[in-house]
């Protein structure tokens, strides 16, 4: 996308069109967007989207007009996908605190399925369901304590988390299947172990407990999450998504599991096609370390501060060494990872990568800060695909 060190280019528009008072503003590629789903598509297996990820409505559109499915974890997400298209999508609805309102629309909305994470929420829903003489499709959400192997925070597949129905309740919704039988329709097993996976040994192991499962009782579908990694180091030797689909085939087949197999990818599908321009506002001297404060805050990127996250830092290469970064935000915790010396000088264009998922959807007005533009690439020309917030919308709910 970027040729930046050549002069600053965006496929063939020139940076200087972006008057810097328009930064920071996220910035996509479609053309890579439309690679990403390219390459989805080819998988074996049924692939819905997590909106959760980036619930941008223009993204959402692409999303519609290619797989259009879409996997949901609040009312308002199915308000989105309901505005974008009249007609039916399939939506799965996941999530582990689930309102009576918000099951009692996608039970009048006749949603492809509820993923159920607990056996309370399975009674609400039971009796919600027989009140309005109505049915739908469910698939338990089971926690199969199994370590994801990726970040702490990002994990929901240990014994300690609170996604899921535990393992050892698993009989006690067996023995409700025959109760429940007229009002719910159970069609599979849901498991969704964490994110950010780039390692196929936590996957084997699920499939294992898969398999035991299978012998206990047999549903059609399985849904083995989301999760695939993405590239943030820009390794030489990148996650290749054919070869990881490729692998847990492998290892179905291995023990025979011949169901048809759903996941609910989020974070591949725009993560590396999009990037966050920003500027340095200043730059300080200290004597013991230098730092440079950037236009850019954790209420625009808060992975870092969250998550202790890392986003690829890269400047246009001119001025001093500088290594410390931080943003504008009245907080300690605003500030980035970065290891390597990058030259910056004052008012210098700063870009941040694989910035398309977990990032703009994660943005808050925190310190009345207004959330910034979205504007997308294709061929050679620009979209504004979200217009940067304007003071109304920041105080139209005060009385
Ligand atoms: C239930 C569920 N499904 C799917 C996803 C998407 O995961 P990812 O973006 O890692 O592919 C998530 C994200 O955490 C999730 O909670």
């Amino acid at each position: 996308m970027t040729e930046f060190k050549k002069g600053i280019f965006f496929n063939n528009i020139s940076i200087n069109i972006f008057n810097k008072i328009y930064l920071p503003l996220y910035i996509y590629d479609l053309k890579k967007i439309i690679n990403n789903i390219y390459n989805i598509k080819k998988i074996n297996f049924i692939c819905f989207f997590s909106v959760k990820s980036n619930d941008n409505i223009f993204l959402l559109k692409i999303i519609k007009n290619t797989i259009n499915k879409f996997d949901v974890v609040s009312i308002g997400e199915i308000e989105k996908i309901i505005l974008i298209n009249n007609k039916k999508s399939k939506i799965i609805f996941s999530g582990s605190g689930k309102s009576i309102t918000e099951l009692l629309i996608s039970i009048n909305l006749k949603i492809f399925c509820i993923n159920v994470e607990s056996i309370q929420e399975l009674f609400k829903l039971f009796f919600l369901c027989k009140k309005y003489k109505k049915k739908i499709n469910v698939m338990f959400r089971i926690n199969p304590n199994i370590d994801a192997l990726t970040q702490k925070k990002i994990s929901t597949g240990n014994i300690y988390d609170k996604f899921g129905i535990c393992l050892l309740n698993i009989k006690q919704i067996y023995i409700l299947n025959k109760i429940i039988k007229n009002f719910i329709n159970i069609i599979g097993y849901d498991f969704h172990i964490g994110s950010q996976i780039t390692k196929l040994k936590p996957l084997k192991k699920l499939i294992f407990t898969i398999k035991i499962l299978l012998n206990k009782k047999k549903y059609n579908l399985l849904d083995i999450g989301g999760g695939l990694g993405v590239d943030y180091f820009f390794y030489k030797k990148k996650i290749n998504i054919k070869n990881y689909f490729f692998s847990i085939n492998k290892i179905l087949n291995k023990y025979n599991i011949k169901n048809k197999i759903l996941i609910e990818l989020g974070r591949y599908f725009f993560c590396n096609s999009c990037l966050i321009l920003s500027k340095v506002n200043y730059l300080k001297y200290n004597k013991s370390h230098n730092l440079v404060i950037l236009n850019l805050g954790m209420n625009d990127l808060i992975r870092p501060s969250l998550y202790n996250s890392f986003h690829k830092i890269e400047s246009i290469n001119i001025g001093n060494n500088f290594k410390k970064f931080f943003g504008p935000i009245c907080e300690s915790s605003d500030k980035y990872n970065n290891d390597d010396k990058i030259k910056v000088k004052n008012n210098s264009l700063i870009f941040f990568f694989s910035t398309g998922s977990y990032c703009k959807v994660l943005s808050s007005n925190y310190n009345s800060k207004k959330k910034i533009f979205e504007i997308i690439f294709y061929k050679n020309k620009i979209k504004i695909i979200y217009s940067k917030e304007k003071i109304f919308n920041l105080i139209k709910n005060y009385d």
